[in-house]
């Protein structure tokens, strides 16, 4: 079974291939802006205008061509409509042109599912950590839930907000890394059960900032505040679950001092810590690839082919555990 995979569902323009549980191919172009936010229609013209020349280079890199393609997978939630109506036409034409069977996959669960055939985790909770999500996730009662997340901004958004207010540029997370160090100072650290929040941290930083606080201390007590309620909330989930295995993915996974707190909160309860490595924990085409290898045997008629904008991961039936 060779699956190509087509995301587009924000940012992100990719093709992946995978062959059974090998990736032979994973390209993609990410649509940036200098100034400001994305614009839904920028980037349904971004992915337009990349989307042929990304497919070819994934096929080159495989050294296929559409006939050895079995599969076609594409993200079909959730997202910007826009933006994913591109990867939509795309696929569909594919399929009819070429004459191969169609699966619409969810993005969120194919990004918990390459996680898994990347580190080889079986049934892991989840920590999902980007610029704005924050969620902690497990497979319970045949599907995918939602046990915590944040109730106001992601971790990664906090942490560039507080780096572009203080003149670090973006992205912050990086250089907040880089420059942690020094005396904790107290922050408010805001857990519920098993959601968090990040506003009144922010808050509490700037002020004391503008306070004369260093910015390295500042740096180091926002990790270690923020991180410490994501080790809370995570292992509240892996107790409530009874799992043995935590796979941090999203952008923030690439903070090693967050690695390193969620291991030693594993090694303590006899748990195993794997964390996504970046190629394959923001947005790209393999993670779509290898979802459509799973959901192999739910390919639907390309002209009834949809996407559905809204639609939330306990809202998938989970055919293929
Ligand atoms: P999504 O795919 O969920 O829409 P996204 O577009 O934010 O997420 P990601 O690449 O998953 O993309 O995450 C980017 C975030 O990760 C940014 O907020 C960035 O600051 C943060 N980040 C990257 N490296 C680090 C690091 N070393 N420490 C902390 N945060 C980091
Ligand atoms: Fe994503």
């Amino acid at each position: 079974m060779i699956c190509l995979g087509i995301e587009s569902t924000a940012h992100t323009f990719g093709c992946g291939i995978v062959s059974d549980k090998k990736v032979l191919a994973n390209v993609k172009d990410t649509f940036t802006t200098e100034k400001g936010g994305m614009i839904p229609s920028d980037l349904a013209r971004h992915h337009e205008k990349v989307k042929d020349e990304i497919l070819a280079n994934a096929l080159k890199s495989a050294n296929l061509s559409m006939s050895d393609i079995n599969l076609i997978s594409y993200s079909a939630a959730p997202g910007l409509a826009p933006a994913m109506m591109v990867g939509l036409r795309f696929a569909k034409e594919l399929a009819r042109k070429h004459n191969i069977p169609l699966v619409g996959v969810n993005h969120s669960i194919s990004h918990l599912s390459i996680g898994d055939l990347i580190t080889g985790a079986k049934d892991p909770v989840y920590l999902y950590v980007s610029g704005p999500n924050t969620q902690v996730i497990a497979f319970a009662g045949g599907r995918f839930r939602v046990f915590g997340e944040t109730l106001d901004l992601g971790l990664g958004n906090m942490l560039d907000k507080f780096a572009r207010e203080i003149g670090l540029g973006f992205p912050g997370g990086p250089k907040i890394e880089q420059l942690a160090k020094g005396k904790y100072v107290e922050l408010p650290y805001s857990v519920k059960g098993m959601d968090v929040s990040f506003a009144g941290m922010l808050t509490k930083a700037l002020r004391l900032f503008k306070e004369g606080v260093p910015k390295e201390a500042l740096c180091f007590s926002l990790q270690e505040t923020a991180f410490a309620m994501l080790a809370e909330v995570a292992e509240r989930a892996m107790a409530h679950t009874d799992k043995k295995e935590l796979l941090l993915i999203g952008g923030v996974a690439a903070n090693k001092r967050l690695c390193q707190m969620l291991n030693i909160m594993c090694k303590e309860r006899n748990a195993r810590f794997f964390a996504v490595p970046l190629e394959f924990s923001g947005d790209q085409g393999a993670m779509i690839a290898w979802q459509g290898v799973l959901q192999s045997k739910e390919a639907i008629d390309p002209e009834k082919a949809d996407i559905n904008p809204y639609e939330r991961i306990d809202e998938v039936e989970v055919t293929w555990r």
